[in-house]
Order: C-alpha cells, then structure tokens, then sequence
C-alpha cells in the first residue's frame, strides 16, 4: 500500500514508525513530516488547506490510504473531500469531527443521549452568559466552542475570574472559536485519557494514558499541549473500563450514527473519574499528543491492518493486542515554551541517547546547514518502555542524560502518580 500520513508532530512521528513496521505498506509520504519522519517517509510539501491539491497528490502517486494526525484538517472536511474523490481517508467526517470542533455540540450530545459530564450552559452572548455565571457560583470552567489550540478553557477558581475570561471570550481572545462559550461545572477526581478506534459503528478499545500538561514539575506553571504521558493509565481499572464503555462510548457512537454523523476514526475520551464514575470532559477526534507516542510503543498489532479496518468499517472482527509493559514519554522543550520558544539551537547525541532502547520521536525539529536543530516549542519525545512505570521513566530519562542540548528543558516528575502508586502498593 503506498500511505500519506499528514501532519509534523512527535504524534505523527510515532505513528510513521509504526505504519513503517507493517509489511503491507509500499512506500509512505508525509506531509509536511519533520526529519525523524524523513527516515520512513518520503516529505512532500503540499498545502493542506487546500483539499484538492491533497487529492491530485494522491492520486497522482497512488494512494491507497490517508491517514490524517491533527485536527484542523478534520474539522474543515479533509476526509469528506478527499471521499469525494474516491480516495480512502483514516479520519471522520467534518460532521463527526463537531465531538473536537464544537464543545456545545458535544455537551447537547450528552445532554441528548444521557452521557455523563459536567452540567453545563452554552452561550452565544455576554450578558446570558455572566446571569449564569453569577447564578451557579465559582469554581466553574469557561470554555471558548470551538478549536483554540488547547488555549480556550479557563478553570476559573472565582468569580471574578470565570466574568474576566468570558470577557475575554466575546472580546475575540479566541476569534470565532470564542464567539460561543460553554460554562461548566468544575469536576473533581483524576483524569485519563480513553483511546477508542472506530468504524462507524463498532468502537474497539485502544488504550489508555494519562498525560502532564503544565510546564512545570509538580503540576505547577501554565498549561501546555502535554509535556509528557505514560500508558496504561492504572486508573482504568477493568470495572472503569467497562462502565467508560457502556456509559459514555457506546452511547456516543449510537448519537452520531442517529444523528447521521457515524464516528470514523481515532475517538479520545478526555475523562474525569469521579466518586460517582467516569465523565467526559472533552472528546478529540484525532490521536493524544503526546499518548499517541506510548501507545504505538504497546500497540503489538500492525496498526496499518487496523486501519484499513476502520476505514472499511470492519472492527466488528477486529482485535487489537497490547504489551503488557508500561510506556513513558517525556517532552523536551525549548526554552521559552509555552511562550515563544527560542528556535534553531543544536541538537545533538540522539543516536547515543536512543543506544538503550528508547525511541526519541521528534516533535519540532528541522535540519539546518546539516544540523537537527530545535524548530518548535515541544521539540523531542523521548519514550522508553518497561514491566513498571517507574523502570520505563528511569529509561527515558537515562536517555535525556544523554542528549546534548543546553536550551532544552523537560519536567523531571513524568509519570510521579504512577510511580507513587507503583511504591506505595495502592
Ligand atoms: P482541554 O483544553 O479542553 O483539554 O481542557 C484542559 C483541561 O482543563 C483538561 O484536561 C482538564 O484538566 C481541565 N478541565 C476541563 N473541563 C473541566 C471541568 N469541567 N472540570 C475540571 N477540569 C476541567
Ligand atoms: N495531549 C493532549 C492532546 O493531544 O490533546
């Protein structure tokens, strides 16, 4: 099969490295790919936004499949164009991917189909908004509807904040994204990220993670895309499995397809687990970055079989086998991120650090004058795996030790709940 993987992360590195392992594959493109990709893939510049140059290219060098990493291209109807041009696409339908593009059409989703998540109002004006703000009181969550790059959502502690970020949402913080706002309830518990691939009507379990995302170590400092994540994550018990299953997945894929909007693709259930069980807090319709790094480190089945599964909407048949060993992820970040990072600092001692076993899945980078040199705020993922969490964290970051590149940082603490409860026996 000849294979266009579209997108530039550690995310897409990671699923390169896999779909390079299956022997059906032929020859992989990617666009625009990144240096580590390069190893596997051919790198074409294409302009993503523009569907019909995509589907020229693949028809131009043969395509057989599509598979499409980040969100953007999803929401804006990549996999309904390039459809259209009978060209087969790993990724949903623009109607499907309204579970990422809108949160107001997600919470009427759970509102519709009984899916546990916060209670929430959805607003298109300011003044409607802050009557229910002042009403429900704070700690309550501000979320701008659509796409914000992981930036629209304020966990406002009081009231005066939750009032300043809806401010800022009609004020156009977030552009049209923030034209509408979602209000919610502030949930308590521990989060998990709930991997699912989907056919359209079957949904097969695909692993669980859980992931960093402050900068800081500690869980302190501001927000970021994810600064690290391990898999499995210990609290996706085999009941917690079932219910998130049962409770929330199953009822989602029978609201799209009732909808008309049947669910095609990698579902990822962001979950709050509550005293009172698993609720949803945000879907996104693509691969975790960076979960998808460890969970294509466990992944023991040929992901390209289980792809053109989805596609040809025959999971009902399909399983997919895990390693038993843990897998952990660190980022490497340039300074200044999540700010503006510095870019073009040199990085060097990669094929040293990875000597141990663990896979450095580049995430921002670029060659410059021959040298890999830093081109993006999370810059490196540097992944080990082992039979704890704790073995697999101590491999990465042996490996981090040896990789030269002073203007880098990570948090130093990936995986710390695991490992304390790995320690403490609970
Ligand atoms: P998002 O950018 O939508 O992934 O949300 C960022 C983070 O905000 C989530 O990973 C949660 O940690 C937190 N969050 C979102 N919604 C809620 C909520 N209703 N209650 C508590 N925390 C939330
Ligand atoms: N790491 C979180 C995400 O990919 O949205």
């Amino acid at each position: 099969m000849n294979v266009l993987l579209l997108g530039s992360g550690g995310r897409e590195h990671a699923l390169a490295w896999k779909i390079a392992a299956s022997p059906l594959l032929t020859k992989l493109y990617a666009s625009p790919g990144n240096p580590g990709i390069g190893r596997f893939a051919e790198l074409v510049k294409l302009d993503i936004a523009d569907h019909s140059t995509v589907a020229a290219f693949c028809q131009e060098k043969k395509i057989d499949l599509v598979v499409v990493g980040p969100e953007g291209p999803l929401v804006a109807g990549i996999a309904d164009d390039l459809r259209a041009w009978g060209i087969r696409v790993f990724g949903p339908s623009r109607a499907a991917a309204r579970l990422e593009g809108s949160k107001g059409f997600t919470k009427d989703l759970c509102a519709k189909f009984n899916i546990p998540t916060a209670a929430y109002g959805r607003f298109g004006d300011l003044a409607a908004a802050k009557a229910y703000v002042e009403k429900t009181g704070a700690p309550i969550v501000i979320k701008a509807d659509g796409l914000a790059a992981g930036k629209g959502v304020t966990i406002a502690m009081t009231l005066e904040e939750a009032l300043a970020a809806l401010d800022a949402c009609f004020d156009g913080a977030f552009g049209s994204a923030g034209a509408e706002v979602v209000v919610e309830e502030y949930l308590t518990g521990e989060e998990a990220s709930f991997f699912c691939l989907c056919d359209g009507a079957t949904a097969l379990r695909f692993g669980t993670a859980q992931d960093h995302k402050r900068v800081g170590d500690g869980d302190t400092g501001p927000n970021t895309g994810g600064m690290g994540a391990y898999s499995p994550a210990p609290v996706m018990t085999p009941d917690m499995t079932e219910r998130t299953m049962r409770e929330i997945i199953e009822p989602t894929m029978r609201g799209m397809a009732n909808l008309g909007a049947p669910f095609a693709g990698i579902l990822f259930a962001g979950l709050m687990i509550t005293d009172q069980g698993p609720k949803l807090i945000e879907y996104n319709t693509r691969f975790g970055d960076p979960e998808c790094q460890v969970l294509m480190m466990r992944l023991k089945d040929d992901l390209l079989v289980l792809l053109n599964a989805a596609v040809d909407g025959q999971l009902a048949h399909m399983s997919a086998r895990w390693s038993d060993d843990a897998a952990l992820t660190v980022v490497m970040a340039a300074r200044g991120y999540p700010g503006t990072p510095e870019k073009g600092s040199v990085i060097r001692g990669l094929d040293e650090a990875a000597s141990d076993g663990a896979e450095i899945f580049h995430a921002g980078t670029a060659i410059n004058g021959g040298a890999l040199v830093a081109n993006g705020g999370r810059v490196l993922n540097v992944t080990a795996t082992g039979t704890t969490v704790g073995e697999a964290q101590k491999k990465a970051y042996a490996a981090i030790d040896r990789i030269d590149w002073p203007q880098g940082f990570c948090r130093h603490d990936i995986g710390w709940r695991a490992v304390d409860r790995e320690q403490t026996g609970k």
